[in-house]
């Protein structure tokens, strides 16, 4: 095998390839990336964020020798953004009396010698002589540190330093008084004071020192579903994320519901992630909603989007504006006087339906007009491919988008098939930002599906400019999805198999593409038992739904011959009509089916092997709006193809699925819906780019997926009279099924390893199963 690299001759340039993406899940802001260590800082969890919450979640009384009663107070907070704030109502005085928090669990966690930062707003009614006393305690009461502070009857913001005097993972806040009478708190706040950078209000040092590492060239942010799943009502609890709830003083950010089912306090707002990604040196791409709410389908008025519109005019001055300007002037006053510099928007996160286009194109408009330059982002649905898909498609043509945002979390069997996605991808539409992406699972299996995969996202730079996996952060303690790219508690924090994937390719993106040939290249294998048929059992089902089925018939195309079976109906107790197993390279399915009642509707399953292993044909999924075409691969969900359909209750369907080979068309009422192919698992002998950086440093990554070492040699066009010295980090060597964690934190990460390449040439031995990335260093 030969890799032949014209060192002289620059394609593509790679631009902006690989960031990274934040999304406040799993508690990657609150309880995680944001370094506040106090939860429910100012009373304000409510059961709009999670049935569980109250405003003193996480508070609890303490009572040691008196006794005290916690009233959650309003009127008269300390800001009417956050109403709530805490009565300590003493009613005997004690040796120890007040109140403290738990923190995230599974508590505050203290490091001895570290110090952390309280700050609070205090005032009391009686006894104003006696003191308050601060302290960091352990669990069972004890007290570490603590500080002493006397207040007054009116709000002040006391400030007190606390240095732990031992490590407790599972540590306490608490604010104690003396003398009796009621004491009033509000915003009690506790950062350590090593966050990243000493910012104030700063993040937690650990995570965010993973992704600096990373060296990303953007970051999305603030989400996902977050941006979107709310009231189109900026003032109500469970809003839209939106943007100008975010900035300003911490202590008038209102507490907002996070559609995850938690609460945000959006302390860690739009300024401190535009900081942050100039700490980094990302470029920001900030996620803006588009007056419409997929998961409620509730759109504003058209003639009501002037606030969704100044959403993005005025965010775009709040990054890029003069001191000067209103947005900018706010951006000054918050501490950063120069602009963010401000160059990607993206309007919309994955959403399907009309409603959204339209009021895209009103945004669109706008932000063109007022700001040509600033590039804008459209959405494709959180699909792979389906009518949504190509509905995004034909948006970002029609409206000249610079990009468009694709989603797919798939079975890392489909990176493989797919490697070649995007080669077919036209060079003068809209850019592919890969805005959300990962096979399902951390494991090592997982890192080298995703590195072939990427490779195939750098050779098509011409179609694919931004791409970022996701999700990017964990709590362990706190997860609403899996896999995801770091993984943290109260103290630690490592990165996952798939983490240095992405850090290997992004700290050695390169800027341009070399021109390369490859030779001698050898047989590409392919993973299927049977590559050329889909065959297997069919049987009707439903979800969440009584569904009756007649007319059901099979037909082998090859034959003509054609199986019919008694009609039947299928619910939770009867969840399953088996019809038959099906050999045929050419079939068709064929059943009317209506929904007696429930609340999604039809599937029929073919080419059934089992559990694990198997295709869907799913009308109404996802809060029954969805026609999907599913495969299981080794039990992990791929979503092959999406349409729009909601099923009515009552409404006979007709449908039919026909499968041609590994082509699978299906159709509902005589019309055509899903036409796809279910590609073979295919690993190629080697999966090789080349770069090269603007300093000269050039870039040879090749991934090995197969158990079979190879050696392949390069030859580097225009290096024949030079030796160069040639870094070399790889990974290789692990279980399939190895992955990081918190004992082991880089069991699979990169090892380097000194070389040199001369005269040109360079023989290297791939390992099998493998990612090497080769930096030849510049003279
Ligand atoms: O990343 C997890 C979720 O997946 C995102 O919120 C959403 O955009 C996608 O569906």
């Amino acid at each position: 095998m030969r890799y032949r690299i014209d060192t002289k001759t620059k394609t593509e340039p790679l631009g902006d390839l690989y960031g990274i993406f934040f999304e406040d899940l799993n508690h990657a802001a609150d309880g995680g990336l944001y370094g506040e260590m106090v939860q429910n800082r100012s009373f304000e969890y409510c059961a709009a964020d999670h049935k569980d919450y109250h405003a003193l979640t996480a508070w609890e009384p303490l009572e040691n020798g008196g006794k005290v009663k916690l009233v959650a107070e309003t009127g008269g907070a300390v800001s009417e953004k956050n109403p709530h704030y805490l009565g300590l109502d003493i009613l005997y005085p004690g040796r120890d009396v007040g109140v403290w928090n738990l923190g995230f669990a599974p508590g505050m966690a203290y490091e001895r010698g570290k110090t952390y930062r309280v700050s609070l707003y205090a005032k009391r009614e009686q006894d104003r002589e006696q003191p308050l006393m601060i302290s960091l305690r352990a669990k069972d009461g004890r007290v570490y540190a603590w500080e002493e502070i006397l207040v007054t009857n009116a709000w002040e913001r006391y400030e007190v330093s606390l240095t732990a005097p031992e490590t407790d993972w599972e540590g306490r806040l608490a604010v104690t008084a003396k003398g009796r009478g009621k004491v009033y708190l509000d915003l009690v706040s506790m950062f350590p004071e090593d966050t990243f950078l000493g910012r104030e209000n700063g993040l937690r040092a650990d995570i965010a020192g993973l992704l600096k590492d990373m060296r990303p060239k953007f970051m999305r942010f603030p989400g996902g579903c977050l941006v979107h799943d709310g009231s189109l009502d900026a003032s109500a609890r469970d809003a839209q994320y939106r943007w100008k709830n975010t900035v300003g003083p911490v202590k008038d950010r209102p507490s907002r519901r996070n559609n995850w089912g938690y609460n945000q306090t959006l302390g860690l707002g739009y300024f401190e992630l535009f900081q942050f990604c100039e700490d980094i040196g990302a470029k920001p791409l900030p996620v803006i909603p588009a007056g419409y709410d997929p998961h409620h389908h509730r759109a504003v008025p058209l003639d009501e989007m002037q606030p969704f519109i100044d959403d993005a005019l005025d965010l775009i001055e709040f990054a890029n504006g003069d001191a000067s300007t209103k947005w900018g002037g706010l951006r000054a006053s918050m501490g950063h006087e120069a602009p963010f510099g401000l160059e990607y928007l993206g309007i919309g996160n994955e959403e399907v339906g009309e409603e959204f286009f339209v009021r895209y194109a009103v945004i669109h408009r706008a932000v063109r007009e007022a700001y040509p330059q600033i590039k804008l982002i459209n959405t494709a649905s959180p699909f792979a491919a389906g009518g949504e898909y190509e509905r995004g498609w034909e948006s970002a043509r029609a409206m000249q988008s610079d990009l468009i945002d694709e989603h797919y979390y798939m079975a890392p069997e489909w990176m493989l098939a797919n490697h070649h996605r995007y080669d077919t991808f036209q060079k003068g539409d809209p850019k592919v930002f890969l805005g959300e992406y990962a096979s399902w699972g951390n494991t090592w299996y997982n890192g080298l599906a995703e590195a072939s995969y990427m490779i195939g996202l750098e050779r098509n730079a011409h179609a694919v400019a931004l791409a970022c996996y996701a999700p990017m952060l964990c709590n362990v303690n706190y997860v609403n999805w899996k896999p995801d790219m770091i993984w943290f508690d109260n103290h630690r924090a490592y990165g996952s198999v798939n983490y240095y994937v992405q850090k290997l390719f992004m700290q050695n993106q390169g800027d341009y593409l070399l021109k390369t040939q490859k030779e001698d290249w050898g047989e590409t294998e392919i993973w299927e038992t049977d590559p050329k048929r889909l065959p297997g059992k069919i049987f009707l089902s439903s979800d969440d739904a009584v569904v009756a089925y007649r007319d059901i018939w099979a037909e082998d195309l090859e034959t003509g011959e054609r199986f019919a079976f008694p009609d039947c109906q299928v619910d939770g107790t009867h969840p399953r009509a088996e019809l038959m197993e099906m050999q045929s390279e050419r079939y068709r399915i064929h059943a009317k089916a209506t929904e007696i009642s429930g609340y999604k509707g039809m599937k029929v399953f073919f080419g059934y092997e089992s559990e694990e292993n198997h295709f869907c044909f799913a009308m109404g999924g996802w809060q029954n709006m969805d026609l999907f075409l599913t495969q299981k691969i080794h039990g992990r969900n791929t979503d092959l193809c999406q349409y729009a359909m909601e099923v009515e209750e009552g409404r006979e369907y007709d449908l039919e699925i026909r499968v041609e080979g590994r082509q699978i068309t299906t159709y509902v009422d005589h019309r055509k819906y899903h036409q796809i192919a279910s590609l073979p698992v295919a690993a190629e002998p080697l999966y090789v780019s080349a770069s090269v950086e603007e300093g000269g440093d050039i870039l040879v990554k090749a991934v090995n997926v197969t158990d079979t070492p190879r050696e392949l040699e390069l030859v580097f066009e225009g290096l024949e009279d030079v030796c160069r010295r040639m870094d070399v980090y790889q990974m290789a060597g692990y279980d399939l099924e190895a992955e990081n964690d918190f004992d082991h934190p880089r069991r699979v990460s990169p090892a380097s390893q000194e070389d040199s390449v001369c005269n040109g040439r360079k023989i290297w031995n791939a390992p099998a199963r493998s990612v090497t990335v080769m930096r030849i260093l510049q003279d």
